[in-house]
């Protein structure tokens, strides 16, 4: 294969290499991934996170196997095992499905592996296109919210709600970005913010509470989120907390934008309702650990609610900007 380089995903000098995002900003600790359990534990802590970047991490390690050897009936188990890590997000599958149609190719290595640059060089231009429309959307001098990661970290590319910001920035100038912390894994407070700081875009940070009086103090111009699955009829999941954001803009009649590559698009998911909810630990709510600190406040026995991301219907979202476009209600239903 070979080597492909990212901000926080590379396969280099023969090596699956990712930053460990859950030890972000602070520490930047590069891992090499060799077996389907390491990257298991990986995309499971959250290690490796943001839905295009687990499918493309993924892909990158089976084709590693494929090379190193693996048999077809490995790969197809090694497709199927990673593919059940994370739930929600799409592209995890939508890449597993792209191996799965050449595993048993009589070239299955070089099948593989052709897959793999397809997908991680597919995913650049995806965001490359998203942000070409997306920064039609914004102003010079807009106050954009947004919500968890969706940036370089998160993709092969320059990111997609994230990638639009940064689009706007370079192209409009006096952007200034309000980061919603994102708890309970702080993926705005940690990983946004380290973003937005290395692009030198301005931002303030907020507590996931403090947006709706933000918001009634006329201080956001506009919200961009991303995206773990578009279905077909406009509703999404993602972060949680996305659709306290949803709910409070149209309260407040502020533009509402989901931003996803057409990998995020599940045309046979019909509804939000279709689209399954990855439940995580209580130790999430019950206090931190890792890189941010190691406490738990709450009572060891307290019973916890910790969906990983929620359901935004349709009629919330102003527009769905693609790579193939931004569209509104009825665009949308043609798609
Ligand atoms: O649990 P995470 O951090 O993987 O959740 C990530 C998100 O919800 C992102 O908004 C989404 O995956 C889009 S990343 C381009």
């Amino acid at each position: 294969m070979k080597d492909l380089i990212a901000q926080s995903l590379k396969y280099q000098d023969g090596k699956v290499q990712v930053l460990d995002q859950y030890l972000l900003p602070h520490q930047e600790v590069w891992h090499v991934c060799q077996t389907v359990s390491e990257m298991q534990g990986l995309i499971n802590n959250l290690q490796v996170r943001g839905a295009p970047l687990i499918g493309l991490a993924a892909t990158l390690l089976v084709a590693y196997l494929a090379e190193q050897g693996g048999s077809q009936q490995e790969l197809g188990q090694a497709i199927d095992d990673l593919e059940a890590t994370r739930p929600t997000a799409v592209n995890l599958k939508h890449c597993m499905d792209r191996l799965r149609a050449v595993v048993n190719d009589e070239r299955y290595v070089e099948s593989v592996v052709a897959v793999a640059e397809q997908l991680f060089e597919e995913d650049i231009a995806l965001c490359e296109r998203i942000a070409e429309h997306g920064v039609e959307l914004v102003n010079t001098g807009d106050n954009i919210l947004t919500h968890c990661n969706t940036g370089a970290l998160a993709t092969a590319g320059i990111g997609t709600a994230l990638g639009v910001i940064y689009q706007a920035a370079q192209r409009h100038g006096n952007i200034h970005v309000w980061v919603d912390e994102t708890r309970p894994l702080l993926q705005g407070g940690r990983l946004t913010a380290y973003e937005l700081a290395r692009w030198q875009i301005p931002y303030t940070l907020l507590c996931d509470s403090m947006a709706a009086s933000l918001m009634a103090a006329g201080k956001v111009d506009k919200i961009f989120v991303g995206a773990d699955r578009v279905a077909a009829n406009g509703d999404f999941a993602n972060k949680v907390g996305t659709y306290n954001l949803a709910v409070l803009a149209h309260f407040h009649q502020i533009p509402f934008y989901v931003v996803a590559p057409k990998t995020t698009f599940d045309p046979l998911c019909a509804s939000g309702q279709d689209i399954e909810i990855e439940q995580r630990s209580a130790l999430e709510v019950t206090g931190v650990s890792g890189s941010f600190g190691d406490c738990q406040w709450a009572p060891k026995q307290a019973d916890v609610y910790n969906p990983a991301f929620d359901v935004t219907p349709a009629k919330l979202v102003t527009g769905w900007v693609f790579d193939s476009g931004v569209y509104t209600r009825p665009a949308f239903s043609a798609l």
